[in-house]
């Protein structure tokens, strides 16, 4: 990735599992990252996490995305002490498909409203660059896999999922609207793992719905088996495939979209896969996590998921081709380092938003 001449990056959900992790890779590629959080699903303890790990005092402001006079506020403090925002990287959101289910005026508010907000006061300061997390849930069950950026995007599975596209059309509506806007749409597969020291990982509140904490926290003995939801699909081993790339890959990745967005001159915005390029089973993660840690995973089989993809991977391609960006991390280190964090994490915390 190289280091850079150090720019002024806003981390929106930067007390998140992502934004806490893409700060870390900011500072480590020299820029200087000012993490936004309203903590309505984290807690002050990642940004002393961030903190410690790059050695310095990195600034946090408990706000909202839709505060627009506490966000212009940011924006022009910024500006007075003579490091105005060069770019922002746009993590805050709320993120539970289940949960978007049954509040999806909630998630609309605050995904598509938060970043309606957060626009136009980058736009009263002049600023164009923004990295936005998007999911390839956008890509719905793929006609062919590995899905490329050129893939149609299907009807949304959920209001979350109708969240990312609603984003990105309001992100392409305004790159339209702006002369020098430069904006990334990163689209992630399936984010795992965490930071290799074990200051930083991924918080679950509540009981788990992804696989990852689920597998960790049984087999820290918080819950007592896996359920792998169907094995009747239509895949090698019958489970269901994802593209699983280590949260460090992908925290690097924002570095190598914010570079292009300050560099690049061409596009204003662009769609980016960000996966590994190759899928695995639930039962190859099962296999990996014991490969890896030398522990077993209790798991049952149980019926299949309402709503889950059958097999989906990236073609990453483009990413590497214009990012210069590609995943060097395997499934087994992912799987070392969740483990590492799980054992540091102790008992969840049971708090839902
Ligand atoms: P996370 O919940 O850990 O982080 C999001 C952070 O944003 C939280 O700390 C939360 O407190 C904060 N937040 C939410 N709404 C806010 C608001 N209005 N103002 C300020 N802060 C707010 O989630 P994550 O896994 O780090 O996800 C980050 C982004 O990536 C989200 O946009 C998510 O939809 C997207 N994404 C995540 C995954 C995944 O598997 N984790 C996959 C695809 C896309
Ligand atoms: C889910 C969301 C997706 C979101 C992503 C990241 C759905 C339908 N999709 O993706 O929109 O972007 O999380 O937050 O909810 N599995 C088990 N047992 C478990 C948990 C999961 O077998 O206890 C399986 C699932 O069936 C799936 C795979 O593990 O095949 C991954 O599941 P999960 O981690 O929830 O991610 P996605 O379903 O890919």
């Amino acid at each position: 990735m190289g280091q850079t001449h150090g720019h002024h990056v806003l981390v929106t959900g930067g007390a998140g599992y992502i934004g806490s992790h893409s700060a870390v890779a900011l500072h480590e590629a020299g820029h200087h990252p000012i993490l936004l959080d309203n903590l309505s699903n984290s807690t002050p303890d990642a940004v002393e996490g961030v903190r410690e790990l790059c050695g310095r005092d990195i600034p946090f402001h408990t706000l909202d995305c839709s505060d627009f006079d506490g966000l212009k506020s940011l924006f022009q403090h910024q500006v007075d002490v003579g490091q105005p925002i060069q770019g922002v990287l746009h993590f805050a959101a709320f993120k539970a498909v289940g949960e978007s289910v049954a509040k999806p005026a909630l998630y609309a508010a605050n995904n598509v409203g938060g970043l309606g907000v957060l626009l136009q006061v980058m736009a009263e300061f002049g600023v164009e660059a923004m990295v936005f997390s998007s999911s390839c849930t956008v890509y719905g069950e793929p006609n062919k896999v590995p899905v490329d950026e050129g893939a149609p995007m299907q009807h949304a599975e959920s209001p979350y999922g109708w969240t990312k596209q609603a984003c990105e059309r309001v992100l392409t509506d305004h790159a339209s609207s702006r002369e020098g806007a430069k904006i990334a749409l990163l689209r992630y597969f399936n984010p795992v793992g965490a930071h290799p020291s074990g200051v930083i990982g991924e918080l679950p509140l509540g009981v788990p719905n992804n696989l990852v904490p689920f597998l960790t926290q049984t087999v820290a003995g918080i819950r007592p088996a896996l359920t792998v939801f169907g094995d009747d699909y239509d895949t090698p081993d019958g489970t269901c495939i994802r593209d699983y790339l280590h949260v460090m890959d992908l925290a690097e990745a924002h570095v190598a979209a914010l570079n292009w967005c300050l560099s690049q001159s061409k596009d204003k915005v662009r769609a980016f896969n960000l996966g590994t390029g190759t899928g695995a089973s639930v039962l190859e993660v099962i296999h990996s996590f014991e490969r890896a840690t030398g522990l077993s995973v209790p798991h049952v089989i149980g019926p299949r998921r309402p709503g889950d993809v059958v097999a989906i991977w990236a073609d990453p391609k483009r990413a590497h081709n214009e990012l210069g960006w590609k995943a060097s991390r395997t499934l087994d280190d992912a799987m070392t380092d969740a483990w590492n964090w799980q054992q540091r994490l102790g008992q969840p915390d049971n708090n839902a938003h």
